[in-house]
């Protein structure tokens, strides 16, 4: 069974509850026990592969400062969310996200001890974040919370789906993309449903979708390639070209998602129109289920005295 963690709604704060109350939600935040250490985790964790390796690790860069402005612009709006299975969706998005900022901020931190230098990317993000918090109005945020969450969903659903790219993981990094990527499809739908319920148009969202993407793709490569020139391994053009095929090449592991990319686009698009439901329910049971993966990895819940 699922570990059941709560988020304190004003600080964002984890804290572990009696699993009783929770037992049923739809969107449980599960806290698993990884271990990120050089010990446990290659250099280069993606098929000893240093574009494949830095490619993911500017990816989870903009996770821990990232998915804190996704918790924040929806914790925003809370309060106007009077639909108790909304509600509910909320608060498990929220948990599930803040869970999935701390164990990318170990990663990181944990690349950074490598020599990956992620904390200088990880602090580059919380400059251009707070910005956008400074200079837009909160349902911009929202809408493009919703944005980056389409993206996640799309993504980990072709994670879910490939197992030639997910065997390439180290273990211990699989374990943690399996585990968030069955968690951003547990919960894709909320913000696009918090969006809607307090009044998000399409025009918005749509629009809000063209920079989301134009600031998206050049930050993250951006990243990666001061990651690669840190490693000595940016004029390594050979290998770089092949990586860059890869991911953005014809049939690419990117270019092959643009078709559900461009379902944002239509006007009565829904995040659950991208059905996932078999495809979660197996990896549940892979993963958390009796025997599953990562059930002995699940730190239990301590029960609050009464
Ligand atoms: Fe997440
Ligand atoms: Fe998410």
């Amino acid at each position: 069974m699922s570990a059941i963690i709560t988020i304190d709604p004003n600080t964002a704060t984890v804290a572990t509850q009696a699993p009783a109350a929770k037992a049923q939600a739809k969107i449980p935040p599960r806290r698993i026990d990884f271990n990120f250490s050089a010990e446990n985790v290659p250099r280069y964790y993606v098929g000893n592969d240093p574009f494949l390796t830095t490619f993911v690790t500017a990816l989870s860069s903009v996770f821990p400062e990232g998915e804190f402005f996704f918790v924040e612009s929806v914790r925003h709006y809370r309060d106007r969310v009077t639909d108790p299975a909304l509600k509910a969706d909320v608060s498990g998005f929220i948990g599930q996200e803040a869970l999935h900022s701390m164990a990318h901020k170990a990663f990181n931190d944990a690349a950074t001890v490598q020599g990956f230098q992620v904390d200088k990317l990880d602090r580059d993000v919380g400059i251009l974040l707070r910005a956008v918090k400074r200079f837009s109005p909160p349902m911009f945020q929202l809408a493009a919370t919703a944005c980056l969450e389409h993206y996640t969903a799309v993504f980990t659903e072709m994670l879910l789906q490939n197992d030639e790219l997910i065997e390439r993981f180290s273990p211990e990094i699989r374990n943690l993309y399996l585990w968030h990527s069955v968690e951003e499809n547990e919960h894709k739908n909320v913000a696009f449903d918090v969006y809607q319920t307090v009044g998000g148009s399409y025009l918005l969202r749509a629009s809000v979708m063209i920079p989301t993407t134009l600031i998206f793709f050049p930050v993250i490569l951006w990243f990666q390639a001061r990651l690669l020139a840190k490693d000595g391994q940016l004029l390594n053009v050979r290998q770089n070209l092949k990586g860059f095929n890869y991911i953005f090449g014809y049939k690419g592991v990117f270019s092959s998602l643009l078709p559900k990319y461009l379902d944002w686009f239509k006007p009565n698009f829904h995040p659950s129109h991208h059905d996932t439901d078999a495809l979660l329910a197996t990896w549940q049971e892979k993963l958390f289920g009796e025997n599953g993966a990562l059930t002995s990895k699940m730190v239990k819940p301590k029960s609050k005295k009464a």
